[in-house]
């Protein structure tokens, strides 16, 4: 007999019974006692959210669990905290809502309701005296927002540099080491499940926009919406680019990336710049090397330095591991006395930099006719504009058609003034086409 049978399970009820959900459902009805022994008392799965309650799901779940009703969960008095792994903004933040109004803890593994309608529960959350704990939704296993939330927390931060979309980074390693073309990778992906069979959100970018503006609320503490995040996808990048970047010293990788400005550690507002791109990062650093569908999510904190944590960023897994260890925290303060509220204090005030004040070194990749004092006319554009050269590669010209290819990098410069600079170039005679403007990321 266990010593957990006499006290009163913490009873929960889960949104959604796909690959996490049965993860989640999985460990609860499977471990109960390892569950049972972390929290000290018994945690009870009481009712499972599906959309069709007639779909195999390779999982005994006792009679009397599943419901197509919300309100099954949402009005249920016995039933302490929600589990919500559906996905996307609605029905899910109407649910969250409902749950935090009837007040029952919440754990959420929803990046795109954290990044949109986080502030708002939080506030929901700390009004009603709840939690609401969602580590799963950056990172997958990854437990940087318990980091940022708790471990972290003396910091003030000045940077957040990610890799926190395992598919386009899966995309971008099979292009870098095996030369397989974009929509070959991109049908791997798809093949293997880590991509979803409309890509846009991974390979777009909005899923790591998402991400970082949840990282950048914790780490900043300030609101950085959605739409605050410059964002690029990776579907214009070539083969040729990953060869010229190696020849450089350089990988290619989609970064997520917020800054704060010098300032903000004296009180003053530091503005915040964030984006999410393909760029150059050099091969030796430990972000340059995160390679297929792993994330890795680096902070540079005032009193802890440089720290990077790395490992699976998505999956069945990875994220049952972060949902769940958010319900064993729940679980084990509703069991020694009341519930801590919610991290993230986030304001909406400060000021957020526009992508065109960037400054940073750029990789820059034109066709252009091979003839004497080509390069002496595109130099000169950029030298109008401030733009110091670092180095020219010209490669695969073509004698017969006089044309060539050429790769210039330079030294920091800023954003608007490079592209200022392309679109003048653009309207040379002997500029063919642009091919690629990509940042490096020192
Ligand atoms: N689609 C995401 C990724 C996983 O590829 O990383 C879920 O956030």
């Amino acid at each position: 007999m266990n010593s957990f049978s006499d006290n009163k399970p913490v009873n929960v009820g889960l949104l959604g019974l796909g690959v996490v959900g049965g993860g989640v459902a999985e460990a609860l009805l499977e471990q109960p006692h390892a569950i049972a022994g972390q929290v000290g008392r018994p945690v009870h799965l009481k009712k499972a959210l599906v959309r069709d309650p007639s779909r195999n799901r390779d999982l005994f779940l006792p009679p009397g669990v599943i419901t197509t009703n919300p309100e099954d969960i949402l009005a249920d008095p016995e039933i302490s905290v929600v589990v919500e792994v559906i996905g996307g903004e609605d029905p899910a933040a109407r649910y969250l809502e409902g749950a935090l109004a009837g007040g029952k803890h919440v754990v959420t593994a929803n990046k795109e309701v954290m990044a949109k309608r986080g502030p708002e529960l939080l506030s929901l959350a700390r009004e009603n005296g709840l939690n609401l704990l969602y580590e799963a939704s950056v990172g997958g296993g990854i437990p940087i927002i318990g980091c940022l939330s708790r471990e972290l927390a003396a910091n003030r931060f000045r940077s957040v540099r990610s890799i926190i979309n395992g598919t386009t980074n899966y995309i971008l390693t099979r292009m870098a080491n095996d030369h397989t073309d974009f929509s070959l990778a991109l049908a791997e992906a798809q093949e293997r499940g880590y991509a979803e069979a409309d890509p846009t959100n991974d390979v777009e970018g909005y899923d790591a926009v998402y991400k970082l503006s949840i990282l950048a609320g914790l780490a900043f503490q300030r609101r950085v919406a959605p739409q605050d995040i410059y964002r690029e996808g990776i579907g214009r990048l070539q083969l040729q680019d990953f060869r010229y970047a190696h020849e450089l010293g350089y990988a290619i990788k989609s970064l997520a990336i917020a800054t704060r400005e010098d300032g903000a550690d004296n009180g003053a507002d530091g503005a915040i710049q964030a984006r999410v791109y393909p760029a150059l990062i050099p091969q030796d650093t430990m972000l340059g090397k995160v390679d297929g569908v792993y994330n890795a999510v680096e902070v540079e904190g005032s009193l802890c330095g440089q720290v990077l944590i790395h490992g699976r960023g998505a999956g069945r897994g990875p994220t049952t591991s972060a949902v769940v260890g958010d319900l064993i925290e729940i679980a084990r303060n509703l069991q020694t006395g009341p519930c801590p509220l919610p991290a993230g204090t986030i304001e909406e005030s400060g000021s957020i930099r526009s992508i065109d004040d960037l400054v940073c070194k750029y990789f820059l990749r034109l066709n252009i006719a091979d003839r004497p004092g080509v390069l002496a006319q595109i130099a000169r554009i950029l030298g109008e504009q401030d733009i110091s050269i670092a180095s020219v590669l010209q490669k695969d010209a073509d004698p017969a058609a006089q044309t060539a290819e050429i790769v210039i990098t330079t030294h920091p410069a800023r954003e608007s003034s490079v592209q200022k600079s392309l679109k003048l170039a653009a309207e040379l005679e002997v500029v063919q086409e642009i091919n690629s403007l990509l940042r490096i990321e020192d």
